[in-house]
């Protein structure tokens, strides 16, 4: 189930510019803020964003840390040290219920 969908992931990164769009769609249902479109933009590529609000009541600045570094070791995901950096700052500040 993992490695299809990794491999899924993997052949929506050729398509990159389409999930751009896409996700440009997306965004709208986040929280406005610095870094939305980012993290819209990147969480996207593989799963729907309904990951992040989903997940908000339990989560706080460690636990977005985690899950965007288990995002990009574990599944490939496509971000720079710089877009993680304000990914998370985007998450820590919108989406962190616990904190
Ligand atoms: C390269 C593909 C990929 C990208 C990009 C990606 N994810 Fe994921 N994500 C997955 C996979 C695979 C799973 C586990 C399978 C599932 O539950 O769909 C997952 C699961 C999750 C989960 C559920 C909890 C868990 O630990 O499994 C959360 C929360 C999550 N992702 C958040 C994010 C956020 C936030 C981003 C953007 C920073 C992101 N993801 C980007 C592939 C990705």
């Amino acid at each position: 189930m993992r490695r299809t969908l990794v491999i899924a992931c993997t052949a929506l990164l050729a398509a990159a510019a389409a999930v751009a769009a896409v996700a440009g769609e997306q965004s709208l249902t986040l929280h406005e803020g610095a870094g939305r479109d980012l993290t819209a933009g990147r969480c996207a590529i593989c799963h729907s964003l309904d990951y992040i609000p989903n997940n908000a009541p339990v989560m706080d600045r460690t636990g977005w840390q985690k899950i965007i570094q288990k995002m990009r070791e574990r599944f490939g995901a496509p971000i720079s040290d710089p877009e993680a950096q304000q990914i998370l700052d985007y998450l820590a500040g919108n989406y962190a219920g616990k904190s």
